[in-house]
């Protein structure tokens, strides 16, 4: 019996982020069995260089292909840019990132044909987004921001109500000259982003439409496993596993605050476990 099927889905990000997309492919495919890495020890990759995070890529891709993976989600915006062509050269698992979709998203929704983008330095600089959204639409103006102090505040848990007034002070710099733009449309280019939605939002103001990818990455991800006759048969209840490349205590109480929908099974000290990243 071929039982390929029933293989586990491959996630990963640079820690905290993907679990944004996690949750969407959650609800959206809740039969499927999940094996999510958030390589926590290396977090942020938005301030290294293309070749680190392209060798951090491999690493975690070969990781989820021991472990009998179907097809791998690339949920972290950096690695997207930076990883995800090389990446898709070497594997024959199905790849995909979670940069098209937001871009597919903005272009439904922008009606004045300005359109900002949010992301790490990393994601910035590569240009992807004003790349790949030229090649759909010549007419749309980009702009760009980098964001580098939002990663590593979110990963330091500092985005409740007691830490606002640090966020609002650092979100107000970054996105006030994007403001000035009078854009429609701000694409969330970094899957840690979707956690302070509404400073962004409160910022931003309501004629901005924001958008994150992971709603459009799950409605992917569901059709290539549809496509590919991948689609789980199982009626078992499904199985998810979380490796981190660090000490899980952290990821553990923060994945709580990050994952909001009531009934996403958390990372707990059960399914989580540490594992040596350099080895693969
Ligand atoms: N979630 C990653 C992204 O989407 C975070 C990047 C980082 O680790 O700096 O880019």
């Amino acid at each position: 019996v071929d039982n390929h099927i029933n293989k586990p889905i491959g996630i990963f990000d640079s820690g905290l982020g993907g679990l944004t997309v996690f949750e969407e492919i959650t609800k959206l495919l809740p039969n499927e069995s999940i094996i999510y890495v958030g390589d926590t020890a290396r977090v942020p990759y938005g301030t290294k260089s293309k070749s680190v995070v392209i060798k951090f890529s491999l690493q975690i891709i070969r990781f989820l292909i021991k472990k009998n993976v179907k097809m791998i989600i690339v949920a972290c915006n950096t690695a997207s840019s930076y990883a995800l062509d090389e990446c898709k050269k070497i594997f024959s698992v199905p790849i995909i990132g979670v940069i098209d979709s937001g871009i597919k998203c903005a272009l439904l929704k922008t009606k004045n044909k300005k359109i900002g983008v949010i992301g790490t330095e990393a994601t910035i600089k590569s240009q992807i987004y004003p790349k790949l959204i030229k090649q759909k639409d010549k007419s749309i103006k980009i702009y760009s921001q980098a964001c580098p102090l939002f990663v590593p505040i979110i990963e330091e848990g500092w985005f409740d109500i007691s830490h606002r007034k640090i966020i609002n002070l650092v979100a107000e710099e970054y996105l006030s000259p994007l403001k000035k733009f009078r854009i429609d449309t701000l694409i969330l280019g970094c899957t840690h982003y979707p956690i302070i939605r509404d400073i962004i939002y409160d910022i931003m103001g309501k004629n901005v439409e924001i958008i994150s990818s992971a709603k459009t990455v799950a409605k992917e991800t569901k059709y290539i496993l549809e496509q590919k006759k991948l689609i789980t048969t199982s009626i078992a209840n499904p199985r998810y596993t979380f490796y981190v490349t660090d000490d899980s205590n952290k990821f553990i109480s923060l994945a709580k605050r990050f994952i909001i929908g009531k009934n996403v099974i958390l990372p707990t000290k059960n399914n989580t476990k540490v594992i040596d990243i350099e080895k693969y």
